[in-house]
């Protein structure tokens, strides 16, 4: 499709005009099909560029796991292709002399523009709110805005300025900090450098993007921290915690907030008009885009993510529905026509997305394509060595010193054992919300071009300094003759409700056990803690004799080094109370504290902690291993498709493509669809064992032989699926009746052309003697 370099002529743009008489004159010109277009936010594997130029929405979006061409890891050039290519769909000339509007595009650059290979990945929140720097995060937000600009983006759904009540949250990394007032200024910081100030000549121009305070409100105090759970009591009290940081995210210009998925007293953000359109609107004076969380209206009562006015009446602008976006928007349409949506609320709502464009400089007749504009293909910005050294900065001033017997600052000339597998280990320091949703899995160092490891910082650093570093990722050599042993271990990387936890055990020993065994050998002990939360790390502090909580620190391990050598002080102090308690009770403030918000040590305090009380009821709970559930799965299972991997089972390769879809959550569930011949295999990394369930769901009968292997054993299913197929979700079960080896690798073969739906495959022992069923 040939690009279009010109603007959207047909827009009036006298700009002498104010920004009301624009809208006002646009919104005049407007169908009521293209104005609902205008609420409407697929993501992009969902659409194609023919649907863009038919239906004109308003914005887009790719998900956590979503990348252009159905590429998760596409480089960034096909970032822009795409982006050129939509807004070429979305301006070309409407038949009806209609204005034409180009559509925006919206990511979650939530620690820097992370979606993209290549890209400066800054530490998550919490780290941030450690530093308690608001000038630090202003750069962070214009550097990441000048990334995301490279790449043809035109919106942030950032800063999260959740206020994380209760650590067992899965999001709490992503909240600066459980003091509003430590939230409120460092969240407002980000704004203005994705934004730009308002007023300057720069504002939404070169290196800048629009931002997003979310999710409004109360995302971080919900009951037991189940994430998109409810949220209850006063609401005074309510918004003096969790609403504080609006204000002055507002006040910074803020252009759009995103309604959050909890309830609060019963009543789902999404269709909360009090809350929406009362307290963000009349109360705080907010006057941008309020958009929707992901297929969120959905959960509102009442609606479907494709039927819902009672969000648009209780205040959203943009719904975020990624799938079903063609019935929410003929639903939407015969709903403004029938009058249950009044055409004064549509037009306020179409209004504040056109005066968003109009501030991007999207509806002037000069404006120009993404690749065309300010950074536009500019791809040196991503992981520049300016950017890097801004993350570099941020890692340093993040790092918290919890105890030091005296061991750090590592001496110059000294010879380090680094131990442990998470120390040569990106993704693990990057965490969730990097190249994927979820983060880890699949990700080892050859996906981060532009990054430098915790290990590889320390020994570049030692090295330099006349010592030496050795890499020991299973610890299995020996300390003797080290001068010191740093042991870098932590959580594995999570997103959203996947990182909800029910206690604050730390319950892996890997770091624990290297920690002992280095201790009893007579070499002193620097842990780092790899985190999205402060856990109960009591065993961990007893064992080392220095303590650095790193949280997610992303693509600058020197930021690292620099503390642990004393290149730098630490300034880094805790924004989270540290729990005492393994048990998982919400701490915020001294009750309930090791240490308090504000503790932190400098590299000049020694400062021994008593030995800590190990006891714990939880810790020998163990984890249930038993269900292992696709969606969510991240490195858990790897499907093997041909020569192409399939990570995290949304890709294509070997005649499979799958995505991943919502059956009654966010993305727990694969559509799998088999090119002839194709075979999807499935290899478990975890321990699990027994027999197999797998929840499935088939509408069509297969047209050829499909074949389900287990272990060594083949079993032809084309029959048992001819029956169930059409049937709804069941589930399948294979105990040694059918299948005497069950091994611990499926795959399933199909001669023809299938789609197939997969929730869960989860090994379980079934009663002696169980047979086969499908
Ligand atoms: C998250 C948001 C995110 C959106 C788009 C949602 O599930 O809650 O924070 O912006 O997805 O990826
Ligand atoms: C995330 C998306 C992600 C999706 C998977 C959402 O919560 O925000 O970015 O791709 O879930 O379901």
């Amino acid at each position: 499709m040939p690009l279009e370099t010109s603007g959207p002529a047909t827009i009036a743009d006298d700009k002498t005009q104010s920004e009301a008489a624009r809208v006002a004159d646009i919104l005049s010109r407007m169908s009521v099909e293209r104005k609902v277009a205008q609420l409407i936010q697929p993501q992009i594997n969902s659409f194609t560029a023919e649907d863009m130029k038919r239906y004109r929405f308003g914005s887009y979006l790719n998900g956590g796991n979503g990348g252009p061409y159905g590429d998760e890891f596409a480089p960034a050039d096909r970032w822009l292709a795409l982006a050129d290519e939509m807004w070429a769909a979305s301006t070309a000339p409407l038949p009806d002399g209609e204005p034409v509007i180009p559509a925006i595009w919206g990511t979650d650059a939530v620690h820097g523009h992370t979606n993209v290979p290549g890209a400066t990945i800054f530490p998550h929140n919490i780290g941030l709110g450690a530093t308690r720097d608001a000038d630090l995060v202003r750069r962070i937000g214009a550097a990441t805005g000048a990334e995301i600009q490279a790449t043809g983006i035109d919106w942030n759904f950032s800063p999260t300025v959740a206020v994380a009540r209760d650590d067992r949250w899965g999001r709490t990394y992503e909240s600066y900090s459980e003091d509003p007032t430590i939230v409120a200024p460092l969240g407002a910081a980000l704004v203005e450098g994705l934004q730009g100030i308002p007023g300057r000549k720069d504002y939404l121009g070169t290196g800048h993007v629009a931002a997003t305070a979310k999710h409004f409100f109360a995302d971080g105090g919900t009951s037991q921290g189940v994430d998109q759970g409810d949220v209850n009591g006063d609401i005074e009290a309510l918004k003096a915690i969790h609403a504080v940081p609006y204000p002055a995210a507002i006040d910074a210009g803020v252009e759009v907030v995103m309604a959050s998925f909890n309830s609060i007293n019963g009543v789902k953000m999404h269709g909360n008009r009090d809350l929406l359109t009362g307290v963000l609107r009349d109360e705080m004076g907010f006057k941008g885009v309020v958009v929707g969380d992901w297929n969120a209206h959905g959960q509102i009562d009442g609606c479907t993510v494709s039927d819902c006015p009672q969000a648009l009446l209780a205040g959203l602008d943009i719904y975020m529905v990624p799938d079903d976006w063609k019935a929410l928007l003929e639903n939407l349409v015969a709903q403004v026509e029938d009058g249950t949506i009044p055409m004064a609320r549509l037009d306020e709502a179409v209004g504040r997305v056109l005066r968003l464009k109009l501030r991007l400089g999207l509806l002037d007749s000069d404006a120009k394509k993404p690749s065309a504009r300010g950074d536009g293909g500019d791809f040196a910005q991503l992981g520049s060595p300016a950017h890097r050294a801004i993350a570099r900065e941020a890692v340093a001033k993040s790092q918290v010193l919890l105890k030091n017997d005296g061991v750090l600052p590592l001496k110059r000339g000294a010879r380090l054992l680094v131990a442990g597998s998470a120390a040569d280990d990106i993704a693990k320091a990057a965490g969730g919300w990097t190249l994927t949703w979820q983060g880890g899995g699949e990700l080892d160092n050859s996906y981060f071009p532009n990054a430098t490891s915790i290990y590889r910082a320390l020994s570049d650093e030692a090295k330099a300094a006349g010592g030496s570093a050795t890499l020991s990722p299973d610890g299995a050599i020996d300390p003797s003759g080290y001068d010191a042993a740093i042991v870098v271990f932590g959580e594995e990387p999570y997103a959203e409700f996947v990182g909800d936890r029910k206690t604050m055990v730390f319950d892996d020993t890997e770091g624990l056990d290297l920690l002992r065994k280095y201790k009893a050998a007579g070499v002193p002990t620097v842990a780092v803690f790899l985190s999205g939360r402060p856990m109960w790390m009591n065993r961990e502090l007893n064992a080392a004799d220095a303590f650095v909580a790193s949280w997610l620190p992303g693509s600058e391990g020197a930021g690292v080094s620099d503390i642990l050598f004393g290149k730098r002080d630490t300034t880094g102090r805790l924004s989270f109370s540290w729990p005492a308690d393994c048990g998982g009770a919400p701490v915020n403030g001294p009750g309930g504290a090791l240490f308090n918000v504000g503790y932190g040590l400098s590299l000049t305090d020694k400062r021994a902690v008593p030995t800590l009380s190990e006891k714990c009821g939880y810790v020998s709970e163990g984890r249930a291993t038993a269900w292992y559930d696709l969606g969510r799965l991240g490195g858990g299972i790897t499907a093997l498709g041909g020569e192409t991997r399939l990570p995290n089972l949304v890709g294509q390769g070997g005649g499979i493509v799958a995505r991943g879809f919502d059956k009654d959550r966010q993305e727990d569930a694969r559509e799998i669809t088999f090119g002839p011949g194709a075979t999807l295999s499935l290899a478990q990394s975890g321990s699990g064992s027994g027999d197999y369930r797998i929840l499935y769901n088939l509408a069509d009968q297969p047209a050829g032989k499909v074949t389900l292997t287990v272990g060594d054993d083949r079993i032809d299913i084309t029959r048992n699926l001819a029956l169930s197929a059409g049937k709804g979700w069941r589930e399948m079960i294979i105990t040694e009746d059918c299948a005497p080896d069950l091994g611990d690798r499926i795959a399933i073969t199909s001669a023809a052309p299938m789609t197939i739906q997969i929730a869960r495959i989860a090994r379980q022992d079934m009663p002696e003697g169980a047979q086969c069923s499908f």
